[in-house]
């Protein structure tokens, strides 16, 4: 029996293995991790993360041929295929800090890998790291070889977070890095067999390390170039009366540029977009691709602008402040489906309000209060990023309250604030809120998701990202 261990159980190690185990049954598979609650979760009927489709997998698998564990040098001992798959943040000090991958985890884990080896391994980097990064895994590991041969290979994950387990049920391609020798061969040979049990052939894409590595990150910054885009023309269509849904729904129909993550939005969040793009531009930076970085540092500069323009929009509404009024947030998820809050523009619009020293009122559908508190708390790095500067004083984080219901975060509200595509958003009695509500009654729309002319006619003051203004904001213009 093939036996696989996967270091790192988070967004990508839990459900990436989940599906390995359920569509290999004669591979075994541990997932490990050296944090014990999590793990501990995992075992539960609470897993610690919220992912649609992932529960019955781990139901169906757990104890069979997969298991989530604590021992993470036995597993890895006893492994054939070591998937890495643990968090590659943005530094945060010295060299390269805002800007740079941390690697720490990663070489922490390269390191106790050579520790407890005691027969050949095929080292699989999983996270998405720097190109180049496994000629320095590779480093480590042979130089603490005691005699045992490693193969390095790079199959970066490409998964969503909310449709995680249809995308690995189907993906579009897996991507498989490994040297071009007959040793580099017989690895990613190997590892195609795992993926070859469900995954057809002509969607396993087969390079060299660094095209796979750097596939990843370019992936990641196309994708949220998309986004910039659309949401730099959204501004604009705010400016001419041009609506962004019929001009991105024109734009898509070319079927060179297709109609796909052409959405615009109070910005992109999750833990990947901007710290892949601040990586690749680290590393363009490190080569002397000055022009390069530059043009890709303008897709973050373009995400902030679009999350400080909406809270500039919200407080210019309100007769250009916000402070002592009750501000409802519906959702602070970065996306629908997930609990996920990493770079969640919520954080950004909350922190905004919270800095006009409005009180808000949060409710998502999967995000606790606690997490919540911690990330309206937090420090981030500062590179670049102005709203970030506005650091909050703890106590401001005071002026939040969390509620289990949309009706209660908005009743006696003068705003609303939808910054999650959460379904439920669609579907509120808006009449029922709008009554409950301080006159006039504004709704900003972050996500485009509710049915604009209807809201007008019930009487709400309706702002959405890249539509036609209606008299009352066009007379109070944003400033941005
Ligand atoms: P995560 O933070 O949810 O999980 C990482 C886990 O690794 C944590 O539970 C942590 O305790 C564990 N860990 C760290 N060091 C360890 C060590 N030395 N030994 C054992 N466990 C250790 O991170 P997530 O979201 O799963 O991301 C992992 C990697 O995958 C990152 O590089 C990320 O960029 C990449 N990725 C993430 C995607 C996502 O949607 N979240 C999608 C595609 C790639």
């Amino acid at each position: 029996m093939v036996k696989i261990c996967c270091i790192g159980a988070g967004y990508v190690g839990g459900p990436t293995m989940a599906v390995i185990a359920l569509k290999c049954p004669s591979i075994e598979v541990a997932v490990v991790d050296i944090s014990a609650p999590r793990i501990a979760a995992w075992n539960s009927d609470q897993l610690p993360i919220y992912e649609p489709g992932i529960d019955e997998i781990v139901k169906q698998c757990r104890g069979k041929n997969l298991f989530f564990s604590t021992a993470v040098e036995k597993h890895v001992s006893e492994a054939d295929i070591i998937f890495v798959s643990v968090n590659t943040p943005t530094k945060t000090q010295g060299l390269g800090a805002g800007k740079a991958a941390d690697l720490t985890y990663w070489e922490s884990a390269a390191r106790m890998i050579a520790d407890v080896s005691k027969s050949n391994k095929i080292v699989v980097e999983k996270s998405t790291v720097p190109v180049k990064t496994a000629e320095a895994i590779e480093k480590i590991l042979t130089h603490n070889s005691k005699g045992i041969k490693y193969q390095i290979l790079s199959n970066p994950e490409f998964l969503a977070e909310g449709t995680a387990i249809e995308d690995l049920f189907s993906p579009d391609r897996v991507l498989i890095g490994g040297r071009e020798t007959p040793d580099g061969q017989k690895a990613t040979q190997a590892l195609k067999e795992v993926y070859a049990h469900w995954v057809p052939e002509d969607r396993i894409i087969i390079t060299n390390l660094w095209s796979a590595e750097l596939s990843k990150l370019a992936a990641n910054a196309f994708l949220a170039q998309r986004i910039s885009s659309v949401n730099a023309m959204s501004a604009l269509c705010e400016a001419t009366g041009a609506n962004i849904s019929e001009v991105a729904h024109a734009v898509g129909k070319d079927t060179r540029i297709g109609p796909k993550f052409l959405n615009a939005s109070v910005g992109f969040g999750g833990s990947c977009f901007q710290k892949d793009i601040l990586n690749l531009v680290y590393i363009c930076e490190c080569n002397g691709l000055t022009e390069v970085a530059n043009y890709w540092k303008q897709v973050i500069k373009v995400n902030d602008y679009q999350k400080n323009r909406f809270v500039n929009r919200v407080v210019s509404s309100m007769f250009n402040t916000v402070s002592g009024k009750k501000i409802a947030i519906l959702g602070f998820a970065f996306k629908k489906d997930t609990g996920d809050t990493r770079e969640t523009p919520a954080i950004d619009v909350c922190k905004g309000l919270l800095g006009d020293k409005a009180q808000l009122s949060i409710y998502d559908l999967q995000v606790t209060e606690d997490q919540i508190r911690r990330e309206l708390s937090m420090k981030k790095f500062d590179w670049d990023h102005p709203i970030h500067l506005q650091l909050m004083s703890p106590a401001a984080v005071k002026e939040v309250s969390v509620v289990w219901d949309a009706y209660e975060a908005t009743n006696g509200a003068h705003g609303i604030c939808i910054l999650t595509e959460w379904d439920e958003f669609k579907t509120l009695d808006y009449k029922k809120i709008f009554d409950n509500m301080q006159k006039p009654a504004f709704l900003f729309d972050g996500r485009n998701v509710v049915d604009v002319e209807k809201l007008r006619e019930i009487g709400f003051i309706v702002y959405s990202i890249g539509k036609p203004l209606d008299a009352w904001l066009k007379d109070m213009p944003a400033m941005a």
